[in-house]
This record gives structure tokens, C-alpha cells and sequence, in this order.
């Protein structure tokens, strides 16, 4: 029986004609478990005898099962490995990289430009009180100025900030009184705008305000003069409109010469020539005493410019949207900027 069963395992090659093998032996209906059942009917003296000898053909038994049944599984393993062969020559896929965005780009070089000037970055919160957004900046509430920005608020007294400006009021309230102070602050800004190709209720706006004494419009003229020539170049000039701004006097905005000249030729803005990408002017008197300086010592100039604008500028873009939604075959264009 036991060199039956061993010639049979030995002859099969699968894990389920194994198992077919161990149910005919090892089973219940099997040789070994008839014999073990008629045990009862061996006299005593030869009951241990054969016993003995059945336990040891069952051990024999189980352990051809088990040496076959790894040797089934290893070859299986081999098989499945020589089928899986990995070809480590073959070249890899090129994995698609990202880039900043291109606003993020401009931002840091607006920096950039202004940290040459001996400008330092400044930060204020988007979410931001009536108070710093308006109130402190010359605009008490019911001002019909307040129109000029619509804004979206949270509560009556919190809203998103239509502006950069609020940064100004903070920076100088942490600074209490000491001078020079030459920030710019780089931020989203929030305003109630049908979005189109030039409006996004959304944008970004970079601050800029300089404080001290002897402080004049000359100086917020030659810094911005020069900004316009680091960012657009040489040839780049500006030209100051009269404006009006509650928290400036006297106002201005500013237009950039738009015969733009980048790595890829000149081109000229629509009929007038110019474009208008900031709104500055002189601190306002209030302004200064509301933040805890001395109008009568000291004065300071502030500018908001629009980044997307200057971007678009830049780069001749068409539509402001184009930031906003993240076409890689827009964004992928600034890879090499
Ligand atoms: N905060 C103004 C705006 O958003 C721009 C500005 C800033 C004007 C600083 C003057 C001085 O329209």
C-alpha cells in the first residue's frame, strides 16, 4: 500500500491531483482509516503491532504529500518568474514636470525688483475688519467711495479684503512711530465683479508704502519709474493721471508706456499707447495720525498695483481668466520664463 501511494504521488504534477491522492489515502473512505476502523476486531497481542505499522505508512504517506506539494509550488514559483522577467534596459517613460505658476513667477520678480529698492516683504490677512479694510484708511462707513470697491462681507463688520491697502494701516501700527518704513505686501484681493476678460473678483495686488520724513511725490515718481524699467525695460516709461484715492493726497495713477519688448519682439497696447497699472499718491494726513505718525513731521507715499495686469502685460495675454483655469497648455508656457 505505502509504495502504491508513494508511486502515485510521484507521478503527479498538480496541487489538485495531489489532493485527489491524499483524499484516496489518507481519506475517510480511504486504506488507513478501514484499517484504524477495524482495529476492534484485532486481538490485544497484535493491536500495537499493526498499529504501529499503519501510523508509520501514514507518516510516510503525509510526508511524499508534503515533499510533492512544495516541489509543485517551487516549480510553479520558477515558471512565474521566468515569465515575468523585468527587461531593466528598456527605457523609462519621461515623467511630466509642473512649474510654478505664472503669477507666482511675476510676483517674485516684482519682489524682486522693489528688495533692490531696500523694500521689505510684508503679509496682512485676507479676511480682514471694515476697520482696516476702510475705516482706517480715510473711508468711514456711508463714504459714497466705499462704491468704488463692492465688496463681499461676511458680517457687518469682517469682509474680504477689496485691497492690499489694510497692510499699510498694519504695518504701521506695528512699527509704532519709528521710521523709515519701506514695505511692499504682495496679496489676493476680493471685489464684487462680473468675472471677464479683464475682471476677476479675485486678483492679486502688491502694496507698496514708504514712510519718513521728507518723503515726496518725487520720490514715489522715481521709484516707480524705475520699477517700470527693471520690469519691462529700458525703454519703459510711466505717466501719472491725476486720481483720487480717500487715503491719498494728492492722488494719481499710473500708466506704463505699453511699446512692450520681451524675448519675443515689441508690440504696442491697444490705440492709446499707455496702460494704466497702478493707482498710488501721498499718504493722507488722517491716515498717518490714524496709524500713530506725526503728519506734521513725517509724510509717505502708497501704490496698489494689479499683478495680473502687469503679467499680462508682460507676457500678451489676452484674458485675466487664463490664470484662473489652469490650462496646462497655458500654464505650461511659462516652463521656460
Ligand atoms: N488700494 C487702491 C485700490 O485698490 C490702490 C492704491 C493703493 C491707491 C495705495 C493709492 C495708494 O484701488
Amino acid at each position: 500500500l505505502k509504495q502504491e501511494a508513494l508511486t502515485e504521488i510521484d507521478q503527479v504534477n498538480d496541487i489538485q491531483a495531489l489532493t485527489a491522492v491524499k483524499v484516496k489515502y489518507l481519506g475517510k473512505k480511504g486504506p488507513i482509516t478501514e484499517v484504524l476502523r477495524g482495529m476492534a476486531n484485532v486481538s490485544a497481542e497484535e493491536r500495537p503491532l499493526i498499529g504501529k505499522l499503519v501510523n508509520e505508512i501514514r507518516e510516510e504517506i503525509e510526508r511524499g504529500l508534503n515533499l510533492k506539494e512544495t516541489a509543485i509550488k517551487n516549480k510553479a514559483l520558477e515558471e512565474k518568474l521566468e515569465k515575468e522577467t523585468i527587461d531593466v534596459t528598456l527605457p523609462g517613460k519621461p515623467i511630466s514636470q509642473g512649474n510654478r505658476h505664472p503669477l507666482s513667477k511675476v510676483i517674485e520678480e516684482i519682489e524682486d525688483i522693489f528688495i533692490g529698492m531696500g523694500f521689505e516683504v510684508a503679509e496682512g490677512p485676507e479676511v480682514e475688519s471694515d476697520y482696516y479694510n476702510f475705516e482706517a484708511l480715510n473711508l468711514p462707513k456711508e463714504h459714497p467711495a466705499r462704491d468704488m470697491q463692492d465688496s463681499f462681507y461676511i458680517t457687518e463688520e469682517i469682509l474680504m479684503r477689496t485691497h492690499t491697502s489694510p497692510v499699510q494701516v498694519r504695518t504701521m501700527l506695528n512699527k509704532k512711530g519709528n521710521v523709515p518704513v519701506k514695505i511692499i505686501c504682495p496679496g489676493k484681493v476680493y471685489r464684487r465683479d462680473d468675472d471677464d476678460a479683464t475682471h476677476s473678483h479675485q486678483f492679486i495686488q502688491i502694496e507698496g508704502l514708504v514712510v519718513d520724513e521728507n518723503i515726496t511725490m518725487t520720490d514715489l515718481k522715481g521709484v516707480l519709474l524705475n520699477f517700470a524699467k527693471k520690469m519691462y525695460g529700458d525703454h519703459a516709461k510711466i505717466r501719472l493721471r491725476p486720481s483720487f484715492f480717500p487715503f491719498t493726497e494728492p492722488s494719481a495713477e499710473v500708466d506704463v508706456s505699453c511699446m512692450m519688448c520681451g524675448g519675443d519682439g515689441c508690440r504696442t497696447c491697444k490705440n492709446t499707447g499707455w496702460i494704466e497699472i497702478l493707482g498710488s499718491g501721498m499718504v493722507h494726513p488722517k491716515v498717518l495720525e490714524m496709524a500713530g505718525y506725526d503728519p506734521e513731521r513725517y509724510s509717505g507715499f502708497a501704490f496698489g498695483m494689479g499683478v495680473e495686469r502687469i503679467a499680462m502685460l508682460k507676457y500678451g495675454i489676452d484674458d485675466i481668466r487664463h490664470f484662473y483655469t489652469n490650462d496646462l497648455r497655458f500654464l505650461d508656457q511659462f516652463k521656460r520664463v
